[in-house]
């Protein structure tokens, strides 16, 4: 935070808490501010407030703090915070960022990502003499800059050349950000991996948000400017005397030298939560006009068309091609998961889907004649854009769908589509796995726009995408039904969810729903390998959840069910309304409306979101902050 008018010090601290708090439904278990120390003289020293929990408990130590003169007026002066979820270190104090230099905060840096090497640094500054606090792999930045700093070989070495000689020795990813007692009133940020963004005013704030969390950086600064900067890898951006700049450390022919002012598409309210009890939930009961806003002026419901704009200019090259290959993590995979099927029919083409990690360890063989679908809500998960650099590499036309315009992975792909379900704030993916999923087939619609033999096909599924809004609704109103089941299963320690074809992605993706927010042990099981193995978990005390809907695959659940009972399991049965036959066998019934079998999978998902949602609240976890995902932390500078 710089601004060159003055302001007091108590409008600093505010501004920094404030914008941490915007931050806070991502999880975090630590948060920390750097601000000038002394009024007169601020380059003089530098105040570190550091705290585990909530970030409350940090702006109540900063306002019991006597020491501090909160009336008093600053010029220029910069302020730094973070949030931390730990990586390397448990959350103490002293593990959490900024983290410093030395005693005196000589220098101070804000650090999203992680240094792979930083065991290898330690080890060298250790031999030179510098202590280190904490057991993190961030504090070897301060003490590296220092080191180099101390070791300059003359007096006028700039701010931004000590960081662009440290990030040469850094490896992994990071987005940073330096304050100095040497360089009063100047800031230096840069980035590699981890994006970082830059918020215009006549005054500059700086955002980050790691991946592979959400990329809804502009959360923390959106109540001041939708005007923002997105730096790229290795930009070095510099504030002295209120003024940015940017370069970088080496310019490679050809690259653009420019960095544009974009404007960021997101109003408060669209991130505030208005009367739900967590953003996921608020997300769940926003899919009847999340999966609208994903259709909208692309299906024309009289003439049975879809064009995907973002898409056309490459659709002769796609049709050309000899393999669809959809890659994505988490939620995302699923939702290549759920549609591949119905891909492979209307596109006549092989379809893989492929978890971007397990893709990129196996060295999967890639052709330039095969098209990679890159699903991501947050278009900054490293693994898919790492699959995504790998398939460029390698020739194939490459296809983005995001949530997040002008994410990494919408700009290094050849062409895309933006489901537009809206900023997802939860941790949890909902709304995005929907739009995901009506994406994929709005595209599978496209390409087979004139193929005769499927026409009849088409017709079915458009019309089964026009009720969709309508069905949702009516799932979202089994709520309370669903809440009681939820009552019943929170004590439980595992839930087995079991389907097959069409319904095998909802089992996927409702199992880790459960998993990540409720942290019950949940499996998510192809009724067709019951047999195989984990028929020998079924008796009486194991809680089953079995997705049973009218389609091609009934039959063959209804096997799957009959094991189940067989074994005295209990089964609880998501199925169509109106289905006595299952009714009958089940335990208890969640019924569904029905609709196309290729569009049943997006009705399915929704109660185990719910029950998810339900669940984590029941077992007592805080639904913003719970998720056993990768490490996050965001800095708010
Ligand atoms: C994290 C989240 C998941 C999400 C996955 C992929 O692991 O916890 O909910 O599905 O990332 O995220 P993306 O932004 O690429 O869809």
């Amino acid at each position: 935070l710089n601004y060159r008018v003055p302001r007091t010090r108590g409008d600093i601290f505010q501004t920094l808490i404030k914008g941490l708090q915007r931050l806070e439904y991502r999880g975090y278990d630590s948060a920390g501010v750097a601000v000038d120390g002394s009024v007169k003289d601020h380059a003089a020293s530098i105040s570190l407030y550091k705290k585990t929990g909530k970030v409350k408990a940090l702006d109540e130590e900063i306002y019991k703090n006597n020491s501090i003169d909160f009336e008093a007026e600053l010029d220029t002066h910069f302020g730094i915070a973070h949030t931390r979820w730990a990586t390397h270190g448990e959350p103490s104090p002293l593990n959490s960022h900024p983290h410093r230099s030395d005693k005196n905060n000589e220098f101070v840096v804000i650090h999203n990502g992680i240094i792979t090497n930083y065991k290898e640094l330690k080890k060298y500054l250790v031999s030179k003499g510098y202590d280190f606090e904490s057991d993190t792999d961030t504090e070897v930045i301060p003490k590296l800059i220092k080191y180099l700093y101390d070791n300059r070989e003359n007096d006028y070495v700039s701010f931004s050349t000590l960081v662009e000689r440290v990030i040469q020795q850094l490896e992994g990813a990071f987005a940073l950000v330096f304050k100095s007692i040497h360089f009063p009133g100047e800031a230096v940020a840069t980035r590699r991996g981890s994006p970082l963004l830059i918020g215009v005013r006549s005054q500059y704030e700086l955002s980050t948000e790691q991946i592979p969390v959400k990329y809804n950086c502009g959360n923390a600064i959106i109540e001041h400017t939708n005007k923002v900067i997105y730096l790229e890898d290795d930009d070095i951006a510099v504030v002295v005397e209120g003024k940015l700049y940017v370069h970088r450390i080496k310019r490679t022919a050809g690259e653009d030298p420019v960095r544009v002012i974009q404007t960021l598409q997101m109003e408060l309210q669209q991130i505030m939560k208005g009367n739900f009890k967590a953003f996921m939930q608020k997300e769940i009961f926003e899919q009847p006009e999340s999966v609208v806003n994903t259709m909208r002026g692309r299906i024309c419901f009289d003439s049975n068309t879809v064009i995907l704009g973002g898409l056309s200019d490459h659709l002769k090259e796609i049709k050309r091609c000899r393999r669809l290959i959809v890659i994505g993590c988490g939620t995302s995979y699923h939702a290549g998961v759920a549609t591949r099927q119905i891909l492979e029919e209307l596109t006549e083409l092989p379809v893989m889907v492929e978890l971007a990690s397990d893709f990129l360890d196996r060295i999967t063989p890639v052709f330039r004649d095969d098209v990679c679908f890159f699903i991501s809500q947050s278009g900054e998960t490293a693994d898919t854009l790492m699959a995504l650099r790998y398939c460029k590499q390698r020739g194939a036309l490459t296809v983005g769908v995001t949530n997040t315009v002008g994410s990494s992975i919408c700009r290094e792909t050849d062409c895309g589509v933006h489901i537009n379900a809206g900023p997802e704030v939860g941790v949890a993916s909902t709304k995005a796995y929907t739009s995901q999923f009506v994406s994929l087939i709005m595209f599978g619609l496209m390409m087979s726009e004139d193929r005769l033999s499927m026409q009849q096909r088409r017709l079915e599924i458009i019309n089964g995408l026009k009720k969709l809004p309508e069905l949702i609704k009516e799932v979202l109103a089994l709520d309370d039904q669903i809440k009681s089941i939820a009552d019943e299963l929170h004590h439980q320690r595992s839930l087995l969810v079991m389907g097959r074809g069409y319904n095998y992605a909802t089992c996927l993706e409702g199992a880790l729903k459960i998993k990540e927010i409720t942290y019950m042990h949940s499996e998510g099981i192809l009724a067709g390998e019951l047999k195989h193995g984990p028929l020998a978990l079924i008796d009486k005390h194991m809680p089953v959840i079995m997705v049973i809907m009218r389609d091609a695959c009934y039959k063959k659940c209804h096997n799957a069910l009959q094991q189940v009972t067989a074994r005295q399991g209990r089964p609880i049965i998501l199925c169509c309304q109106d289905d006595p036959e299952i009714s009958k066998m089940a335990y208890k019934t969640i019924e569904l409306p029905h609709t196309v079998d290729c569009l049943q999978g997006i009705i399915s998902v929704i109660p185990l979101q719910l029950i998810s949602f339900h669940l984590a609240v029941l077992r007592g976890y805080d639904v913003h902050v719970t998720s056993t995902n990768l490490p996050k932390s965001s800095a708010f500078v």
